[in-house]
């Protein structure tokens, strides 16, 4: 039998409504392949404010560290909004980032058949977009140096903050895309600003020069404003987009919006080893907390992930999904969904519960 430590961290808000779904799912799908795991809940964000001081207590990134997968909900929640930087709850995901060295995020986003009439877009447009955001996340300007704030000659404050990514960064994250891109339908698009930023000329220059390594990839280069209209005149020309920790931040929000709800949305965030950290898209949600009326999806997709990416258990990850799709299957909806939605999230996760995880085949995220 097999067995695994999850560190679970539910953080703040909605945060905590999806991962206990998340949570009870990958449970089932466990048991369901002989695979044990120990969930071990720890704070983070304002939770973690309120109870230690610090957004990122000690024990807690220990413990993510000695776990083999992070789960993770969401951090933030106004009452902190006005704290010091290194006492937001934000910062505890950045430091957790960092700690993990998860370099890699990856950002699926597919319209399920189920979903077609969710879409911002035309349906035609959207139905079939089967596309993998792949997001540097570790480098770039979140990561800055310099940065800071000073004044000029004039006295006049300024705040700054300078991008910047080296060949090495750039070949770490364009390594995993090539890759994986290999294993999708072939077809990479690199999205930069080179025709101003120095960080993307050399990002451009790198992925250009590993292509010739992999003659099996096609290789496409985008700048960022004409990858923004292209998502959504056209998504269904995107495979595997490679980009850095700005414009991927953009990008997914910006894509969200093809199957039409940034709560349909789940990632991983990978290193080279050690464990990763797979969190919905979403965030904490203070307007929808407490009504249950949220959609676990990300969470419980995410949880899918997890398995597949983070426990290399890919039967588990495939029940997850079936399930995920068997729910739809039977016309319930979450109220985020832009189709008549009433399922509450407690309802919809016992609708999951009660499938039969079964395996059969979805898309491969
Ligand atoms: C995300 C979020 C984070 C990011 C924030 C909360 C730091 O927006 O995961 O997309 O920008 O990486
Ligand atoms: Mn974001």
């Amino acid at each position: 039998k097999k067995r695994y430590t999850i560190a679970v961290l539910p953080g703040d808000g909605i945060g905590n409504e999806v991962i206990p779904v998340a949570v009870e799912v990958l449970r089932l799908a466990g048991s369901l392949e002989g695979i044990y795991f120990s969930f071990e809940e720890l704070p983070i964000g304002g939770v973690a404010l309120d109870l230690v001081g610090v957004p990122l207590p000690g024990e807690t990134l220990t413990r993510a560290k000695q776990s083999d997968a992070v789960l993770l909900g969401a951090v933030g929640w106004p009452k902190w909004d006005n704290n010091p930087k290194h006492l937001k709850p934000i910062t505890a995901l950045l430091q957790l980032r960092a700690a993990l060295e998860v370099f890699a995020n990856l950002r699926p986003i597919t319209v399920l058949p189920q979903l077609v009439n969710s879409t911002y877009l035309r349906k035609e447009t959207a139905e079939g977009v089967d596309l993998l955001i792949i997001r540097e996340l570790t480098g770039g300007i979140y990561n800055a140096h310099p940065r800071g704030f000073t004044t000029n000659e004039q006295g006049e404050e300024i705040g700054f903050c300078t991008e910047s990514y080296s060949a090495s960064e750039v070949d770490h994250i364009a390594r995993v895309a090539f890759n994986i891109a290999k294993q999708r339908r072939g077809k990479l698009c690199s999205v930069d600003k080179a025709t101003i930023l120095e960080g993307s000329m050399l990002w451009r220059k790198r992925v250009t020069s590993m292509a010739s390594e992999y003659p099996e990839v096609e290789v496409s280069h985008l700048l960022i404003d004409t990858a923004a209209m292209d998502l959504v005149r056209h998504p269904r020309q995107f495979d595997t987009i490679l980009t850095g920790v700005m414009f991927g931040d953009i990008l997914s929000d910006l894509a969200a919006m093809i199957p039409g709800s940034v709560g349909l949305l789940p990632s991983a965030a990978l290193g080279d080893s050690g464990p990763g950290i797979f969190e919905p898209v979403h965030g904490s949600a203070p307007k929808h907390y407490g009504k249950d009326t949220v959609n676990p999806m990300a969470a419980v997709l995410s949880a899918a992930m997890l398995l597949r990416y983070g426990l290399k258990e890919e039967n588990a990850a495939k029940r997850i999904e079936e399930a995920v799709c068997d729910v739809l299957d039977r016309g319930f909806r979450t109220r985020d969904i832009h189709t008549p939605g009433t399922v509450s999230c407690p309802f919809f996760s016992s609708s999951l519960g009660k499938i039969e995880l079964n395996v059969t085949f979805m898309t491969r995220i």
